[in-house]
């Protein structure tokens, strides 16, 4: 659970500092390309982003996108409020959520990295379902596949707060068992608080790798229509996307060579 997860809970403060919003610029201006291409035609497109964090992609999917921002740390919310006060803001579980609205498009992001076994991924597709309206779209953006997945390390973090405050980190993302649906990230998060003072927060993190297949299985059971892999737009295209339509009812599923 993310609540486990100090960075999304009592330290969601400085993910600005972490993983600052400039950095999403280029994948969101992506995604605003392709949920305004597939919903083509649409003055305001409204946008159900679960799973939304700081607010971080949010903040760059503006031009006529309406977003409603759901997410299940207060924390979190705390935070994205700051930064798109704009938007309307509800705490909730992807896997369980149900507004009792539809939106024309859904966008699941990172977020997905957090659900861990298959039972609750198929939760969270299927309250993306839920949230579509008949011909709408699903996104969904896992930062990891079984497929592809490499070990990876890396660092980031930058600029300064308007207390002076400053934050970077280190991450090593691994495989401890090839056999299951999981991955391990231990994070070293460094933050200098004004005065100066440092404090070093180490934690892992589970995070989930599922088999492309399995994702294309769940999008197709849960009424979405899997559409190809999407063209190059601007923005920088994610590593990993599917995109569905949702189906009407009585429909005979499309199948999409991704
Ligand atoms: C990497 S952060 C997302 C960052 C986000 N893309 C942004 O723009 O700031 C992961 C987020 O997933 C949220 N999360 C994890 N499990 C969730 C769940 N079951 N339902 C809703 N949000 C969840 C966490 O609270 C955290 O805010």
């Amino acid at each position: 659970m993310t609540a486990d997860y100090r960075i999304y809970a009592d330290l969601a403060n400085w993910w600005p500092l972490i993983s600052p919003p400039s950095e999403y610029a280029q994948e969101a201006a992506y995604l605003a390309a392709l949920i305004k291409e597939k919903s083509a035609g649409k003055g305001t497109i409204s946008v159900l982003d679960l799973g939304s964090g700081g607010g971080h992609v949010a903040a760059h999917l503006t031009g006529g996108l309406d977003l409603t921002l759901v997410d299940i740390s207060p924390e979190m919310l705390a935070a994205s409020r700051r930064l798109v006060p704009g938007f309307e803001h509800i705490k909730g579980d992807m896997r369980t959520i149900r507004l009792g609205r539809q939106f024309d498009a859904v966008l699941v992001h990172d977020a997905v990295d957090y659900i861990i076994g298959r039972h609750d991924l198929a939760s969270v597709i299927k309250t993306a379902a839920a949230h579509c309206r008949q011909g709408g779209t699903a996104v969904f953006v896992p930062d990891y596949v079984k497929d592809t997945f490499a070990e990876l390390t890396g660092a980031g973090g930058g600029g300064v707060d308007d207390a002076g405050r400053t934050a970077a980190f280190t991450e090593h993302t691994w495989d401890l068992d090839p056999d299951d649906d999981e991955v391990q990230a231990d994070y070293e998060f460094t933050l200098t608080h004004a005065d100066g003072t440092t404090e070093v927060i180490r934690e892992s993190h589970k995070l989930s790798a599922y088999p492309r297949d399995l994702w294309r299985a769940l999008i197709t059971d849960a009424g979405l229509d899997l559409e190809p892999e999407p063209a190059p737009l601007p923005g920088r295209k994610p590593a990993n996307i599917f995109t569905a339509r949702r189906r009407s009812p009585g429909t005979p599923h499309a199948v999409a060579r991704p």
